[in-house]
């Protein structure tokens, strides 16, 4: 008899443990249904709200995620007449800048589900994404950062001025000009005032040519800021002594150069009139600690379009540097991953 309310207390709190377990997931399902039902129909009450109600769209507007966002009816309005689907205006706002969902709505309907996992891409390259990533083979993402670059035109082809000249952080490149950009807050160096940069790269040089010398390595400046005047003398000189594809390759055209910043500055070993091995070896190692990056490398050498500078030096700020330093990526690529 014991025995047999033994085997009945038992299986009662099996059977109770089960029936709370299910419950529970029970009403845990229904409540985050009736969540999901609330989001998904506040665009709904909002559409109804405003005046810009379309009856056809009723049930697709049950089913698009509510986003706080300016005009957000009028908006989906136009993307359901261009004849996206709710859950493909669900992942444009899941995935898209406002930037692309601003130029996607001017377009034709467009298939973007291999772009979303891309955060960098543009709407309007899509046609140069395709064409380059077909040239070269490359991974979509790849083929994306290339083009944002500007690299599917020829060097200087296609030239925007920079809108941030005084940034610490501005690109400059064969397709970025500094146009007359004068900095303001140039100071001499303190090894010979004929050289100049701005007072936070000057601070930085220079604590970086102590620290050096402490590790026995010798440096000595003998290039810093560069006004756009002296770079196209320069340049032209190049040209006349090697030609303009030659001298294109180690020199900045007016307008181009990151001397013209204020940030950048050439690094010569003090007893030299170059840079050693070994005096080169450790700016690549230790420039980023103090805000710098060897700039142009062998390896970059098909980004920026220069031949190898191990005596390039250009400031970024230590967090920039230690990050194009452990990535190993160009400033260029930087930029356009996280900067633009
Ligand atoms: N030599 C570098 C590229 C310059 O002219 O700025
Ligand atoms: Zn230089």
């Amino acid at each position: 008899m014991v025995v047999e309310m033994k085997k009945f207390l038992f299986c009662l709190v099996i059977v109770l443990g089960v029936y709370f377990i299910k419950t529970e997931h029970i009403f845990k399902r229904n409540s985050e249904e009736n969540v999901m039902k609330e989001e998904t129909s506040r665009t709904l009450t909002e559409a109804l709200e405003s005046t810009f109600f379309i009856s056809k769209y009723q049930e697709e507007y049950k089913k698009i995620n509510y986003y706080e966002e300016e005009n957000f009816i009028e908006t989906i309005n136009c993307f359901l007449d261009l004849g996206y689907s709710s859950e493909e205006i669900n992942a444009i706002y899941d995935f898209l800048t406002l930037q692309n969902r601003e130029k996607l709505v001017a377009l034709p309907k467009l298939d973007l589900k291999v772009y979303y996992t891309i955060p960098n891409f543009e709407v309007d390259k899509l046609e140069r994404y395709e064409n380059y990533q077909k040239a070269h083979h490359l991974a979509l993402n790849e083929a994306v950062l290339k083009v944002n670059i500007g690299l599917d035109h020829d060097f200087y082809s296609t030239i925007e001025e920079v809108e941030n000249p005084e940034s610490y952080v501005v690109l400059v490149n064969k397709y970025r000009s500094l146009g007359q950009y004068v900095p303001t807050d140039l100071v001499p160096l303190s090894y010979d005032s004929k050289y100049q940069l701005r007072e936070k790269a000057r601070d930085a040089f220079e604590k970086l040519v102590s620290q050096a010398l402490v590790e026995n390595v010798f440096l000595r400046p003998y290039s810093a800021y560069r006004s756009f005047d002296y770079q196209n003398s320069l340049y032209n000189t190049y040209v006349n002594r090697d030609g303009k594809e030659v001298a294109d390759s180690y020199s900045a055209r007016p307008g181009h150069s990151e001397h013209q910043t204020g940030l950048a500055v050439d690094v010569w070993s003090r007893d030299y009139n170059f840079i050693t091995e070994a005096d080169a070896k450790w700016l690549k190692e230790h420039s980023y600690q103090y805000g710098f990056i060897v700039r142009y490398t062998k390896e970059n050498q098909a980004i920026t379009g220069y031949i190898e500078e191990p005596w390039h030096l250009r400031y970024v700020g230590e967090h920039v540097a230690s990050t194009l330093y452990q990535q190993g990526i160009t400033f260029d690529e930087y930029y356009d991953l996280y900067l633009k």
